[in-house]
């Protein structure tokens, strides 16, 4: 007997496929862009549709080589055809590789390294770390910051996402982050003494319980608004933390692996933590994170019995692509690169900003660069409704840019570390007119 199959085979229409999205799919943070993508390559994403857009937040900020970049394929094809996942206890050969090389890229302090998949995974690894070395619990994060939504991440994150779940977890503390666009104490960068973490300390002291076991922050807060940390800030904080037996850890999530400029955005700051958090930028595009340490923190907490398995650690899949990146970044000088593009964007930007008097600040390093959108120079006063509008054209045009920063109007630039000077160009000429047009 005939009966009437669904044609399975049939493609379901765009508009099918918006309607699974909109009922099967969870709402997980912002708005989805109403347009599937098909593929992506190098600094563009193409849409269904078949329509190029320049990508300026490098995905999720990790594709700092670029979408799909040749040698992450080849890593991703060895890897399938050896081995992709294993008992967390059994390794291969190119994790050795990686350990070394990564540590080689890090100051001689930081020796010890362990492979995981989310920033938020290399920060618990580093909270945990950091509480069993120094027996305390307290945790001091700055406003503004952004480490994850796994519950030690989450309670050190001020940016965003902190209400509605009930308790933080017990010793978070958070100082003002140092907004010198937006002092928190109303003071001018040039003659501030970085008053600002003078009051943090005094802050802290105040209301600690005396259990700090570190400071964790972002080199270059990001999700906050681009907030690049004064010259000095942390090398003051460094002797602050030596003082009180506190560790430092710095998240370079995106920082980190030549972002802005500088293999680690402490390099530029002359300063070492005693621990790092990388994530993003070593996976490029697959969930690889990592978390350094020193052979001395390795070695007590591994007496203190330091456990932190998971599922993904040590994974070969992505520890094969990691150990292509770290090759790629180093051979290919993306550092250099960054630095020198970052240059010649900066440059594009503040003649922008020359033109435009919407763009308050332009600010940043490398290619992770701020740019500010007000309602008028002098208040100050953040203009999202117009930062929308810009941001639209700009997609319309072919150029995505993500927006940060909470309640100001930030985009956040940060095109991958290949990017060309053309493309540069062409980002700027669509900026150009969608200030001019909206
Ligand atoms: C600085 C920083 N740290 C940590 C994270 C969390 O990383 P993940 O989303 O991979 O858990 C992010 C994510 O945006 C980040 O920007």
């Amino acid at each position: 007997m005939l009966t009437d199959k669904p044609n399975v085979s049939a493609a379901p229409s765009n508009s099918a496929l918006w309607d699974m999205v909109d009922d099967h799919l969870l709402h997980y943070g912002r708005d989805f862009v109403r347009e599937f993508i098909a593929r992506a390559s190098g600094s563009y994403l193409y849409t269904a549709e078949g329509r190029a857009i320049l990508d300026f937040s490098s995905g999720q900020m990790c594709a700092t080589l670029g979408h799909n970049h040749p040698t992450i394929l080849e890593a991703i094809k060895r890897a399938s055809d050896s081995v992709l996942h294993l008992d967390s206890t059994m390794l291969t050969p190119s994790i050795a590789h990686l350990a070394k090389e990564l540590c080689e890229l890090l100051p001689s302090q930081l020796n010890k390294v362990m492979f995981l998949n989310t920033g938020a995974e290399s920060n618990e690894a580093a909270l945990r770390l950091a509480k069993l070395y120094t027996g305390r619990f307290e945790v001091v994060g700055l406003t503004g910051s952004w480490h994850g939504t796994t519950s030690g991440a989450a309670s050190s994150t001020y940016a965003n996402g902190r209400k509605g779940y009930g308790p933080a977890m017990a010793g978070g503390l958070a100082i003002p982050a140092p907004n010198c666009y937006r002092c928190p104490l109303g003071k001018d960068k040039s003659t501030c003494g970085l008053a600002c973490l003078d009051f943090g300390f005094e802050y802290l002291d105040a209301v600690s319980v005396g259990s700090i076991a570190a400071v964790i922050l972002e080199p270059i807060q990001s999700a906050g608004g681009i907030i690049v940390l004064p010259d000095g800030y942390l090398k003051k904080l460094r002797i602050w933390c030596d003082e009180h037996g506190i560790l430092l850890i710095f998240d370079e999530a995106q920082t980190g692996l030549g972002r802005v400029g500088a293999h680690f955005g402490f390099e530029i700051d002359e300063v070492v933590p005693d621990i790092v958090s990388l994530s993003k930028t070593l996976g490029a595009g697959v969930p690889l994170a990592a978390t350094a340490t020193s052979d001395e923190i390795a070695l007590v907490t591994k007496e203190r019995g330091f456990s932190h398995f998971t599922s993904h650690v040590s994974d070969p899949l992505t520890v094969e692509v990691g150990l292509s990146v770290v090759r790629t970044l180093v051979t290919d000088g993306l550092a250099a690169r960054a630095d020198e593009m970052g240059q010649y964007l900066m440059a594009g930007l503040k003649s922008l900003q020359d033109r435009h008097e919407a763009i308050g600040d332009v600010r940043g390093r490398g290619l992770l660069i701020g740019v500010e959108i007000v309602k008028d120079r002098e208040t100050r006063e953040p203009d999202k409704e117009r930062m929308g509008k810009i941001s639209d054209r700009c997609f319309q045009r072919g150029l995505n840019i993500n927006r940060v920063g909470g309640p100001l109007a930030v985009w956040r630039i940060a095109p991958p570390l290949t990017i060309s000077k053309d493309e540069v160009d062409l980002a700027l000429e669509i900026l150009d007119e969608a200030f001019t047009t909206v």
